[in-house]
């Protein structure tokens, strides 16, 4: 039973934010616990997964290839007979807008004795897919990409070969899907990064019996490993979480609680440049929670103030720069990114979509090729905002309409790729958010 779509949210300018939430699961590791407990031989549970259309991809996907998923309420069970009984799908898989569902279902699929294809929405048939098949066609894979580079992939399963690869660029997505190409080799494959990506990978297979090697920048996986079945729990997505947080720093009076969100420091650049800018973000009840660290959030008003976003800082808030881009918006000077040029092959091109709608809602705003400058303080104006498809896009304008000087609207459909509930959590903070517009 899916609720009717919301196809436009109204944001109005909002008081104070109080109150305590928990944002969604992780998207990251929701995928990873599917995949991982869909290759496991057993039952493997998902707890506190994030039951967004990205991840119901991921779902999907494997139901396709013969594994049974049931969910009740926020657990999911995963059963399967293990990554060697996959069966060839009927159908074409449908990735839908995720990048992570295709790119790690890629890796995986290689290896398989059957013929499988990958597709997915408009957006994710504009990324870039080479960055995966390439290294996959020297362990021995046969993917054909449209144009050589796009999905639809038909991807002819063939036994593969370890390699050594370092990766041009710092993707978690480019690791995975090789680790999990590697686990279906022949030998060891090691893929080494220009800088650390998110390394929810590494933590979690062990708990699914693999032996990795990490080393720096480095992992490499043994071929040939089974995997047992594990209990997965998931932690709130930081990325969702960035909104919240940025929109009690921005409007004045606010204090919030969130609890238990991924506080991994691969992924918590977000709170770093935030903290800098000069928000007042408090970390309490620091734990760990399935191998990756997790804490409490309070977060009070606070003037920002602009700052310097260098090329190594980018990995860790990669899918944070919308946001961060908005909260800028409100700071005293200059922030300027650069380094950041994988922004333009996100949902959607992540600079050019944000310095029109920033520049659309009156803010200063400067394109660079791999970046971009943004010069507060500005007055944000309430304007009938797009969001390319993009959830991000969309989330953070939203986050602005609550700063504007009246009501903003923007697309709604995107947001529930991953942040279902978006609107109602922040209703229940004091934001004045109506669906339709
Ligand atoms: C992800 C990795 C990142 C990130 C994406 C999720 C993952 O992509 O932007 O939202 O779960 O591995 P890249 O690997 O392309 O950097």
């Amino acid at each position: 039973m899916n609720a009717r779509k919301v196809k436009r949210l109204t944001i109005h300018p909002s008081g104070p934010l109080t109150g305590t939430i928990t944002v969604p699961g992780d998207k990251s590791i929701t995928h990873r616990a599917i995949i991982f407990g869909a290759m496991a031989t057993g039952t493997s549970t998902v707890e506190g997964y994030l039951p967004s259309e990205d991840c119901r991809a991921t779902i999907a996907a494997f139901r396709r290839l013969g594994v049974e998923i049931t969910t009740h309420r926020r657990t999911l069970t995963i059963r399967s007979a293990g990554w060697r009984a996959f069966s060839g799908p009927d159908q074409v898989i449908d990735c839908g807008n995720s990048g992570t569902t295709s790119r790690l279902l890629m890796g995986l699929l290689s290896g398989m004795p059957f013929r499988s294809s990958l597709t997915g929405d408009d957006s994710l048939r504009r990324r870039p897919m080479r960055r995966v098949a390439g290294p996959l066609a020297t362990m021995g894979a046969d993917v054909r990409l449209n144009q050589g580079e796009y999905l639809p992939a038909v991807i002819e399963g063939q036994p593969l070969k370890g390699i050594d690869y370092a990766s041009p660029v710092a993707s978690a997505q480019i690791k995975t899907c090789l680790l999990l190409a590697g686990i279906t080799a022949r030998g060891t494959t090691r893929v080494t990064e220009p800088s650390l990506s998110r390394d929810h990978t590494e933590r979690m297979l062990p708990a699914f019996g693999v032996e990795l090697t990490r080393d720096g920048l480095s992992v490499a996986v043994e071929g040939g490993q089974s995997l047992t079945p594990a209990d997965v729990v998931v932690p709130g997505d930081i990325s969702s979480a960035a909104f919240p947080i940025v929109a009690a720093t921005l409007v004045p009076g606010s204090e919030i609680t969130l609890t238990n969100v991924g506080a991994n420091p691969t992924r918590a650049g977000i709170l770093e440049i935030l903290t800098r800018m000069g928000a007042n973000i408090t970390r309490v009840n620091e734990r760990e929670a399935g191998g990756e660290p997790v804490a409490d959030l309070i977060v009070r008003h606070a003037p920002l103030k602009g700052v310097e976003i260098e090329p190594e800082q980018v990995p860790a808030a990669i899918d944070e720069f919308p946001i961060l881009f908005a909260a800028a918006a409100l700071a005293e000077g200059d922030t300027r990114v650069t380094g950041a040029g994988e922004l333009r092959v996100k949902e959607s091109d992540r600079i050019a979509a944000m310095a029109r709608e920033l520049a659309r809602v009156g803010v200063n705003v400067e394109e660079l090729p791999d970046g971009l400058v943004v010069r507060g303080p500005s007055i944000v104006k309430g304007a009938a905002c797009e969001a390319y498809g993009d959830h991000r896009l969309a989330m953070s304008m939203a986050v602005l309409g609550m700063v504007a000087d009246s009501h903003l609207t923007v697309e709604a459909d995107p947001i529930a790729t991953s942040f279902p509930g978006f609107a109602d959590l922040f209703s229940t903070l004091g934001a004045t958010i109506e669906k339709g517009g």
